[in-house]
């Protein structure tokens, strides 16, 4: 194993929505850790890499002064530190290397209820609150409207109801949060999901061979979430048609079966689910002995 300086510093969102996503991807990498006693370092028992849980806010900033060398992070987060530090005339010292499949949100403008909102038009003059300055700004320009930005750290939902903002303009998940907070969702600003971001940072030739192998398993790892083996068997004559059934598989080995004819086994990796519909047309152009099967792990 490498020595303390070549490990490699991961950081993660410490309590939020992609904390449980993220340490659950990388166990599914092959991590194995053990957590500190301050619950913010987490020790790789099995590879050279050590996880940081840090506020999502702060992840960019952490792999931009080369404290971490990679992080994975909401891509609203992302966009409004690239846009920060643009403001500022500071390049970016970050690089999105993966979208991931988790944390799927939006970032948008939401009113209290009952408030009239037809279009960014209505956004002139008022006061919106948010955490996201500079994507809001970026959109207020592009829409030709001259509001008010009111730079919060937090709890933006209840601005409206503090008399400190007209709006709002924060992430929405499931939206429970406005529902809670007598919001309703008026405009989407921005769509987001989880990122991993790196350094370009020259980092030692044993590093990134790490950084390569565990982009290679995440790989791996978000193509078999929808994945599955199908084996079937099948008249060589229809062969054609079973082809165009397979959801997003490339070449399907054939073997002929023992004793039956003209009968084939075909087996293949589909590359998205296969529902139920699809076995039914299976069988409609003559498949038999149908089973489809999740795949564990898969390496291109
Ligand atoms: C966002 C946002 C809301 C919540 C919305 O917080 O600020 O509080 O999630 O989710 P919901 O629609 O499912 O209720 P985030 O996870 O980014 O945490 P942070 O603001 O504390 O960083
Ligand atoms: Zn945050």
């Amino acid at each position: 194993m490498m020595d303390k300086a070549s490990r490699l510093k991961v950081a993660l969102q410490k309590s939020g929505r992609l904390t449980d996503n993220s340490l659950d991807l990388l166990v599914r990498c092959g991590l194995k850790y053990s957590r500190g006693k301050d619950q913010l370092l987490c020790y790789g028992e099995n590879m050279p890499l050590d996880l940081l849980l840090v506020r999502d806010d702060d992840i960019p900033d952490l792999v931009q002064q080369d404290v971490c060398d990679l992080g994975i992070v909401g891509l609203n987060v992302i966009e409004e530190k690239r846009l920060a530090f643009q403001a500022r005339g500071i390049a970016p010292l970050f690089e999105q290397l993966q979208v991931l499949d988790f944390g799927k949100c939006r970032l948008s403008i939401a009113v209290p209820d009952g408030a009239k909102y037809d279009g960014p038009a209505s956004l002139r003059g008022k006061r919106i609150a948010t955490t996201y300055p500079n994507i809001l700004a970026r959109y207020l320009r592009e829409n030709d409207v001259t509001a008010e930005i009111v730079t919060l750290s937090g709890a933006v939902e209840i601005a409206p109801r503090l008399g400190r903002a007209d709006f709002i303009c924060d992430l929405v998940s499931t939206g429970s949060t406005l529902l809670a907070n007598h919001l309703r969702e008026a405009e989407m600003i921005m769509e987001s999901r989880a990122a991993i971001i790196s350094t370009p940072v020259a980092v030692s030739a044993e590093k990134q061979a790490w950084i390569q192998r565990l982009r290679m398993r995440i790989d791996g790892v978000q193509q078999v979430k929808e994945s599955k083996y199908i084996m079937l068997h099948a008249p060589r004559a229809k062969l054609a048609d079973i082809r165009k059934l397979l959801p997003g598989s490339e070449a399907p080995t054939i073997v002929p079966l023992d004793g039956a004819g003209d009968k084939v086994a075909v087996h293949a990796v589909c590359r998205e689910n296969v529902f139920w519909e699809t076995l039914e047309s299976l069988k409609g152009v003559g498949a038999s002995s149908i089973l489809v099967l999740p795949v564990e792990k898969m390496l291109a």
